[in-house]
This record gives C-alpha cells, sequence and structure tokens, in this order.
C-alpha cells in the first residue's frame, strides 16, 4: 500500500509541478483552451480503479487475518489456555472450560503465553477491560467476542467494566494475576479439586446452615450442591477462601468483610443482586467458618 500510494504521489506532484512551471508562461487575464481530456479519463478513472480495488482487496484481506483468534498478534505460541468470561449484574464469571475450572472476578494466566479469552454476558451489556494488558472489548448478551491477551510481566492487574451495565457498574472490578507458569498450573489444580471437607464441628455446621440458608439457590460449591446448582445467579463459591477480594473487587476477603457481605450486601454494594441473610449468631459464625474452609 505503500508504495503504491508512493508512486501515485510521485506522478501527482510532478503533474502539479508541470502545471505550476507551465501556466507562468500563459498571460493570466486569457483562459488556456480546454486540452487532454484524455489524462483527465485516464488519471481519473483508468488507473484509479484497478489500484483503489487491489488495495480494497488487500485491507480486507489483511483486517480478516489481524482479527480472527487463530493468529495472534505478537505472539511467541499459539494459546493452551482458554478463558470464559461471562459477565454478570456486577460480577464477572470466569470459566476454563478445558481444566474444568469455575472461579469469579479474579483471572490467573501465565505469564508470557498468549491466553485467548471468550466473552460474552448473561445479562446486559458489560465490557472487559484491562488497561495495563488490552483494550476494550464488549461483553454482548448471546454473542461471542474474543481477545488474545498476554501478559510480559507477573503481577497484579486491576481491570473494570468499562460499559454501564447498572447501579453498581462503577464496582464491578477484577484482577488478572499474570503468574509463572509453575505457579499458574499449581493453582490450576488446586482450583479442579472439589471443595474441601469441612474441618471441625463448627465449620461442618456451617455446611448445614449454607445448605440449609438461601445461599445455595445462588451459589454452587463443587461437590457439594453442584447437582442442585447449576445455577450461576451468582460467583461459584468452591474456592472462595482462596481469592483476594469480595464483591467483585470491592472488599478485601477476610473474615470480617466475609460476615458483613453476607449480613448487608446492600450495605456494602447498594443494588447488588444478593439479598441479606438472617442468621442466629452461632449459625453465622458456623457460615463464616465453612467459608473459610473453602481455600
Ligand atoms: Cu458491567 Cu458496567
Amino acid at each position: 500500500m505503500f508504495w503504491l500510494g508512493l508512486g501515485v504521489f510521485v506522478i501527482v506532484f510532478a503533474l502539479v509541478l508541470y502545471a505550476t512551471f507551465s501556466a507562468r508562461r500563459r498571460p493570466t487575464d486569457t483562459p488556456p483552451p480546454m486540452r487532454g481530456e484524455w489524462l483527465i479519463i485516464l488519471g481519473g478513472v483508468v488507473v484509479p480503479l484497478p489500484i483503489l480495488g487491489i488495495v480494497l482487496g488487500y485491507s480486507l484481506y489483511s483486517s480478516n487475518v489481524t482479527s480472527g483468534p487463530r493468529t495472534p498478534l505478537g505472539a511467541a505460541s499459539s494459546a493452551r489456555i482458554t478463558v470464559d468470561l461471562i459477565g454478570h449484574q456486577f460480577w464477572w464469571e470466569v470459566r476454563y472450560l478445558e481444566q474444568g475450572v469455575v472461579t469469579a472476578n479474579e483471572i490467573h494466566i501465565p505469564v508470557g503465553e498468549p491466553v485467548l479469552f471468550r466473552v460474552t454476558s448473561a445479562d446486559v451489556i458489560h465490557s472487559f477491560w484491562v488497561p495495563q494488558l488490552h483494550g476494550k472489548i464488549d461483553l454482548v448478551p448471546g454473542n461471542t467476542n474474543t481477545i488474545w491477551i498476554q501478559a510480559d510481566e507477573t503481577g497484579v492487574f486491576r481491570g473494570l467494566c468499562a460499559e454501564f451495565c447498572g447501579n453498581q457498574h462503577t464496582f464491578m472490578h477484577l484482577l488478572i494475576l499474570a503468574q509463572p507458569r509453575r505457579e499458574f498450573d499449581t493453582w490450576l489444580e488446586q482450583q479442579q479439586q472439589p471443595a474441601a471437607e469441612p474441618v471441625g464441628e463448627l465449620a461442618r455446621h456451617g455446611q448445614q446452615v449454607f445448605m440449609g440458608a438461601a445461599c445455595v439457590y445462588c451459589h454452587t460449591v463443587r461437590g457439594l450442591n453442584e447437582e442442585a446448582a447449576t445455577t450461576t445467579v451468582g460467583p461459584d463459591l468452591t474456592h472462595v477462601a482462596s481469592r483476594m477480594t469480595l464483591g467483585a473487587g470491592v472488599i478485601e476477603n477476610n473474615r470480617g468483610n466475609l460476615g458483613g457481605w453476607i449480613s448487608d450486601p446492600q450495605g456494602i454494594k447498594p443494588g447488588n443482586r444478593m439479598p441479606p441473610t438472617r442468621l442466629n449468631s452461632y449459625d453465622f459464625r458456623a457460615l463464616l467458618a465453612y467459608l473459610e474452609g473453602l481455600r
């Protein structure tokens, strides 16, 4: 395209120079006679048509190759990890389909490797954006968009929803944790395990509370209620205690915040889809002990 463009530029500029200097020799008050119609037809129609045709065809071809998921730009190897990302009001469902891992709001990826993201939405349009790693890509219900992401350094990268999606749009955060391959594999292996069995009487009672209260209708704990709840209304909690944050990046994941979140999620993140859970203090402590054990 450049060489074609340069050729056209040189020819046009030569004609402009020719016209400029040849016009000087004529008196200005007499218009020049009309000459060279053939040049107008040739330069204005006959030559541009094939040139623009070739350029159009080539740009259609090259934009097709550079946007398809099979040719990562600047990627050293093809991706071995595919992440399915599903937007919800107001959190992120994260699935590693091949590895059978489901998590939420925190995406682990191996550093220095291209990772394929397939993104869609369960409700309204969201937009996935981790400014340090990639440009925005929309999560559209009923449609799957794809994007390649590669982190060249290890670290925790903060991302957010970049499309207004409701009253907690502002607090629809996520983290990408780029790890060395070995650490990433360890994490995957740990996430593949079904939920840990509760240890101790309090935690065992907490599991009963979890099954008896409303939790179970929206949250899956693999190995416990997956046949009852193929639901994705709320985040999968199988390994909730291994995450850094709660409420899609809104609060740090610790016992106090977890308790606050369960008893008054609307106070922390007004308008989110989780109702408050009223429990007596023993049941409440038991539930916390159980959830804290889901590492
Ligand atoms: Cu989701 Cu804004």
